[in-house]
């Protein structure tokens, strides 16, 4: 039994890991163990030399189950202790640099005004920046011989020798969108339509590419009068101040009557401040749909009005954020970027909500 007793504990102490730890309480406990086989012989032994080998058993039985579980303790408690050292951690060490984007001035412009809008009850609808010429004039009452056609500098997308198909034009402004949206959804229709617009231009206030947003709503009785509350109503929560309109007869084809709509601003040394003073900045074109063009979208002009506008996205930005040069926008000049730009948490809050 002193033999058997000093073998295991020896072993136990030895065992090198869990699995060489196991095999000793196999061997010593197991079913076939050899204390096991021990506790077998019991039943030939008489009872008075039974009495005392089996409580000797038994209290070896417990003695060596007891210094088993220590050691599996002890060997846990070490893997852990070998783990919490690999895995230590500096967590005061300098946090790993991150590069961190911001939300182009355009894009967050475009935001704004989609939600000021949107709170107004226009949804936004969309179309291709690459026109068929119809769309983009002769449905807007721009007929082929009209000066506007000139005005525009459109760009036309190349057609190969013998190709006579009617050609296809970058779009020179969102208007198209208008024809678009009302085939798409009939009337009555509140839309606005912000997107890219191409003109072959280029000077400080003019870019080959800008931005526009269309706006437009046709229902029984709409009029010259919901048109100007809408866009004083933008004005005034797009800039955040009263902004006082100026609409100023014009002549657009797709419009009749037709107004440019300038808004109130004065210039305070070089700096530009919107919604005072008494000078007057042109910023959109607007005016009652052309019966033409309300045909043209599928529309019937005897039941149907409505009002329409255009207006430049990033001439608003200008505006807005004191941006002084329109060709920066699309530079992609990383140090522009991260002056004008804005946080991705800066989402506009403008709408109800
Ligand atoms: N499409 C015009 C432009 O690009 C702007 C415009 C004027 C849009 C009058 C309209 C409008 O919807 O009614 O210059």
């Amino acid at each position: 039994m002193q033999d058997l007793r000093e073998t295991y504990l020896a072993r136990i102490s030895g065992a090198a890991d869990q699995a060489a730890l196991e095999e000793v309480r196999l061997a010593a406990l197991g079913k076939k163990g050899e204390i096991s086989l021990k506790m077998r012989e019991l039943g030939k032994m008489s009872p008075e030399e039974r009495q005392t080998v089996g409580k000797a058993l038994n209290e070896l039985k417990d003695e060596l189950d007891t210094a088993l579980r220590a050691r599996k303790v002890a060997m846990e408690d070490a893997a852990l202790d070998e783990r919490l050292k690999a895995e230590w951690l500096d967590v005061t060490l300098p946090a790993r640099h991150r590069m961190r984007g911001t939300i182009h001035p355009v894009s967050h412009v475009t935001e704004e005004c989609t939600a000021i809008f949107a709170d107004m009850g226009f949804a936004v609808a969309e179309g291709p920046q690459i026109e068929t010429d119809w769309y983009n004039f002769d449905a807007l009452n721009i007929a082929p011989e009209h000066p506007a056609r000139q005005e525009h500098d459109t760009f036309f997308m190349h057609r190969a020798e013998g190709d006579n198909r009617p050609p296809h034009v970058l779009r020179t402004h969102t208007s198209p969108v208008q024809i678009r949206a009302m085939q798409d959804q009939g009337a009555p229709i509140r839309v606005i339509a912000p997107g890219r617009v191409y003109r072959m231009d280029m000077d400080q206030t003019h870019a080959p590419m800008f931005h526009q947003i269309e706006g437009m709503a046709i229902d029984k009785d709409i009029s010259m009068a919901n048109l100007k509350w809408v866009l004083e109503e933008f004005f005034t929560a797009y800039f955040g101040t009263k902004v006082k309109t100026r609409f100023r007869a014009s002549h657009f084809p797709f419009t009749e009557p037709s107004a440019e709509v300038d808004i109130q601003c004065s210039w305070v040394n070089g700096q530009l401040r919107v919604g005072e003073g008494d000078g007057w900045l042109e910023v959109l074109g607007s005016g009652m749909m052309h019966p033409k063009v309300l045909r043209a979208g599928g529309i019937d002009p005897d039941q149907w009005q409505g009002f329409a506008f255009g207006m430049g996205i990033d001439r608003m930005a200008m505006l807005k954020y004191g941006i002084p040069d329109l060709r920066a926008f699309f530079e992609s000049d990383l140090r522009w970027l991260r002056h004008y730009g804005f946080g991705a948490l800066e989402a506009p809050t403008v709408h109800a909500g």
